[in-house]
Order: structure tokens, then sequence, then C-alpha cells
């Protein structure tokens, strides 16, 4: 039976997805490093120190540089990313998920957020969010990012549930392999094409509507 809900945060409560990778796009730039467009799928959904793996791979820089040269790069996309995340407020939730919140909460579900981010509660509070969540994972106490299913075992243990008992979101291709390793039914929000190991695809949140994604679940 369901009981809860687990979100991602980037891309599926707000645009936020849009920030990270116009920061990475940035500091490739000012590396003198040219990503190409196939780059933002794989940067979606990964932890900051994955993300710039993934960069240092398209640009064939794997292992150029020191542990202080990498740490000095996130340090400085992350200035970017918060300078970019300041001017968010509560009309910057995506269409629809204010509504899917408030009718999971009438519905008595549960909710976690399941997000890579350590930026993820500050825009909580931007959004005016925070109330509706039971449960965040710090992804400080994670020790594999996505598509590691471990960030989606947390959510679902800090509400006290099953795989079988709750529905999780998510837009990037790593998140939903996330879910899919930890045995719960998957959301894909996004292209299906690149999100077609999801449970129930919706091409963005304005198409979510909760009835529907239970009839889904219910369906599996
Ligand atoms: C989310 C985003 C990623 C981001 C990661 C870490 O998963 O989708 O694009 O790299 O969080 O975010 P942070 O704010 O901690 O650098
Ligand atoms: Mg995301």
């Amino acid at each position: 039976m369901l009981k809860g809900l687990i979100f991602d945060v980037d891309g599926v409560i707000t645009d936020s997805a849009t920030y990270h990778l116009k920061a990475w796009r940035a500091l490739a730039t000012s590396l003198g490093i040219d990503l190409p467009a196939a780059a933002d799928d794989e940067l979606r959904g990964r932890s900051r120190m994955d993300s710039l793996a993934v960069i240092m791979r398209y640009a064939g820089r794997t292992g150029q540089y020191t542990e202080a040269e990498l740490q000095a790069m996130a340090d400085q996309k992350n200035a970017m990313y918060q300078q970019a995340i300041q001017s968010m407020n509560a009309d910057s939730v995506l269409p629809g998920m204010r509504q899917l919140l408030e009718d999971a909460r009438q519905a008595h579900l549960t909710m976690a957020i399941a997000s890579a981010s350590r930026n993820a509660p500050v825009i909580l509070e931007h959004l005016n969010l925070t109330q509706y969540f039971d449960a965040v994972v710090d992804p400080a106490t994670l020790t594999h990012g996505k598509p590691d299913p471990e960030i989606y075992q947390r959510a679902q243990e800090l509400l006290g549930l099953a795989a079988d008992e709750v529905i999780s979101f998510e837009d990037a291709p790593a998140g939903v392999a996330a879910i899919k390793a930890a045995g719960q039914f998957a959301v894909g929000i996004g292209a299906a094409t690149t999100l077609a190991a999801a449970d129930y695809n919706v091409p963005d949140t304005t198409h979510l509507v909760l009835a529907n994604v239970i009839h889904a679940f219910q369906q599996a």
C-alpha cells in the first residue's frame, strides 16, 4: 500500500537544475572546455565532485588536477550557483508541484527529500516548502551518489517505509536508475526517451496529477 512520496529537488520541485548546468558550463568555459550538449543529461543528479569528474572526462583531463585544484573549481561553481538561487521565491516552484504536495498531504502521505544537493534545504526555504517534508536526507552522510540507490534507500528508511510503499520522483537518468536500484516505483519527469527506465513518465510537472500517479502505482 502506498504510504509515502520521495522527491528529488533540482528539476523536480524547482527549475534549479538549469542553474546547476549554467554554473557548470560557466566553469567549463573559464577552463577552456567546450562541453557538448550531451553532457547535460549526465550532469543532472550527480553530486558536486561527480559532476566535475564528468566534465573532466569530456575534456580529456581526467587525472590532470590535484584534489585541491578540483576542490577550488567545485567551490567556484558552487559560488556561481548560490548567487543564482538567491532570487528564488515561492513563485519558483515548478507548475503543478505545490498542488501535488498539497494533495499528498490531504491523502496523509508522508514525504521525504532525496536530493544530492547540499543547497537543497536552502532552496526549500526560499520556496516556502520545508513544512511539507518529514525527512530530508543529508547528502554529506552518504557514501555513494546517484545512480547508487543509497540516497533513496535512506529516504525510505527515514520515513520508516518499505520499498513497495513509496513513489519517488526524478528528472535525471542517474536518479531514475537510483530509484529502480532501490526497488521503488519511479516517476520520470522529462523526455521519456532519456527516462525510459521510469515506471511512469510525464514530459513536465504540468502533467503531474497525484491521482494519476497513484493509479499507475496500483496497476504496477
Ligand atoms: C543535485 C543536482 C546536481 C548537483 C548535485 C549537487 O543532484 O541535480 O546537478 O550537482 O545536486 O549539488 P550541490 O548543490 O551540493 O553542488
Ligand atoms: Mg534532479
